[in-house]
């Protein structure tokens, strides 16, 4: 019987991958820690000297990459060797949605997972704790578990000696605050039978994490609760996005009225902010999984109660974009519009499932020519989120400057000369600081500013003689009246 983990593999070096095991190895000198990826250029980012090259981007992360790499925090292409070597294998790899096939649209696509439990199967030696850090199906353990097992009885890479168990530890870090989560987090999870490996994995967590913190359940339960985590999430954005929507009906004002149910200790003030839709890989995926998994088990009508908090938050991002063609008198051809960032929130340059794709995309097939600016995202990443590169527009004409085209903005500086419009999509702290008295002279009458995130204070922005419009919030500012 183990008595403790010394040598970790991580199995995906990617938002999760990378700053948990960076947070391990800081935290656990005396464990070496082994991040292998099949991607090299990935791998490479994270092995780069300079640390702005990093393959993703998190506020304290390049200082723990900087103190742990090297010493015993690695990253590797070598997924045999680290697999070999390491007696508790976490698996964080991606898991998609699935494209084709059964439950195409909605159901997890496991394949990169099943080829992980193979890797782990063909290469492992002696016993072997593999955790799930990846977000999973409930019951994909069973799968893991089949797969290692039939390893045992049937091998051509080796004897059959290998044992294992498998746990469920689910990540809940949030993008942005990925390094305050791992190290202060509200609590930990672990999913298991084997009480030795669940004592093995909490002494790691141990090293930094109060005993009360550390939650242990049966695997399946683990499973669940993290789909049902971010359904819970994901649920409070499209219920005060909803009732936004009523606010700018009515004359209330959604920051109002989220304070005033927020102070119901039932409900809690948190992760109440009316912004443009939850963006972000994994809530929608993580519903869409939970809604097959209810109709595939037979209970179609909670997999319907849930696919409604998809269905009205890509209501909400076509309810943005067409309110801000009818405020530009119904046309936005060839009108200059600057968009406020491009990331799914701020803190990040993670732009997969970003509101700001379908807003953009929406928009330009309006015809507006669009000039995106965002601190930490990759104008190339935009390129491809909007199918679209700069110089061409979305008939496919190369010329420049035409309506249903986009421009990078590298400074803020001129960029709001002749601009019609600009839309706060990505709640940066720059842009609040933008001083509008100076921008609105340079801005094409009548202009108009739209922010998605409530991040403006509107009397600056109206005081400057701009058209102002926030989500949720239901007075009328474009006659110069806040
Ligand atoms: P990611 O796409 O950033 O990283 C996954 C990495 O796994 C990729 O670099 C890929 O090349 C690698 N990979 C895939 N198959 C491999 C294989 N067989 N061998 C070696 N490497 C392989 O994904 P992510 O955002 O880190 O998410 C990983 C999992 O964690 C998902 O299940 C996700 O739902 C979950 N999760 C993500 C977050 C988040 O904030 N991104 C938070 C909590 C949980
Ligand atoms: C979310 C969860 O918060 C994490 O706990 C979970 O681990 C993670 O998903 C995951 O499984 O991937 P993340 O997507 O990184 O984390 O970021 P969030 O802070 O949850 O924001 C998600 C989206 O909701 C963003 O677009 C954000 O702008 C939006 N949001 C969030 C709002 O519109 N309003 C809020 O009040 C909070």
């Amino acid at each position: 019987m183990q008595n403790h983990i010394k040598n970790i593999c991580c199995i995906g070096a990617g938002y999760v991958g990378g700053p948990t095991m960076a947070v391990i190895a800081n935290k656990c000198k005396n464990i070496q820690v082994n991040i292998v990826d099949i991607n090299e250029k990935r791998i490479n980012q994270w092995n780069s000297d300079d640390l702005n090259n990093l393959p993703i981007y998190e506020p304290g992360l390049a200082q723990i990459i900087k103190v742990s790499r090297g010493k015993n925090l690695h990253f590797s292409t070598q997924i045999k060797e680290k697999i070999e070597q390491a007696d508790m294998i976490f698996i964080s790899v991606n898991t998609p949605t699935k494209k084709s096939g059964v439950g195409a649209g909605k159901a997890s696509d496991l394949k990169w997972v099943e080829a992980c439990a193979r890797q782990v199967a063909n290469y492992s030696k002696g016993h072997t704790i593999v955790v799930e850090k990846s977000t999973l199906p409930v019951r994909t353990a069973e799968v893991i578990k089949s797969i290692l097992e039939q390893s045992q009885v049937n091998s051509k890479y080796k004897s059959s000696t290998s044992t294992f168990d498998v746990l469920s530890n689910p990540e809940f870090l949030a993008e942005g605050s990925a390094i305050d989560d791992l190290i202060n987090p509200d609590r930990v999870l672990i999913g298991g039978e084997n009480e030795n490996a669940i004592k093995l994995l909490n002494d790691i967590y141990l090293n930094w994490i109060p005993q009360e913190k550390i939650l242990k359940t049966n695997i399946w339960s683990s499973e669940l609760a993290k789909l049902t985590a971010n359904a819970f999430l994901a649920q409070r954005i499209s219920s005060i996005n909803s009732i936004g929507a009523l606010c700018e009906i009515t004359g209330a004002d959604i920051r109002e009225v989220a304070r005033a149910i927020g102070s119901d200790s039932r409900i809690g003030s948190k992760f109440l902010d009316s912004g443009p839709g939850f963006g972000g890989s994994c809530f929608k995926k993580d519903i869409l999984n939970l809604v097959y998994l209810c109709e595939y088990f037979g209970i179609p009508e909670v997999g319907n109660f849930w696919n409604s908090v998809v269905t009205l938050n890509k209501w909400h991002q076509h309810r943005i974009s067409k309110l801000i063609t009818n405020k530009l008198y119904g046309t936005l051809s060839g009108k200059k519009l600057v968009i406020l960032g491009f990331a799914f929130k701020k803190n990040t340059n993670d732009t997969r499932e970003s509101s700001a794709i379908q807003i953009c995309k929406d928009l330009l097939e309006e015809g507006a020519i669009l000039h995106i600016h965002d601190p930490k995202v990759d104008p190339k990443q935009i390129s491809q989120d909007l199918d679209l590169t700069p110089n061409e527009n979305i008939k496919g004409s190369k010329e420049k400057g035409l309506e249903g085209s986009w421009f990078k903005v590298k400074s803020l500086d001129n960029v709001f000369n002749e601009a019609d419009a600009v839309i706060v999509l990505t709640e940066w702290d720059e842009y609040s600081e933008i001083i509008w008295e100076e921008k609105a002279s340079q801005m094409r009458s009548p202009a108009w500013v739209f922010d998605a995130r409530s991040i403006l204070e509107p009397r600056k922005v109206v005081d400057a003689g701009i058209n102002f419009w926030r989500v949720g919030d239901g007075l009328d500012r474009s006659n110069n009246d806040a």
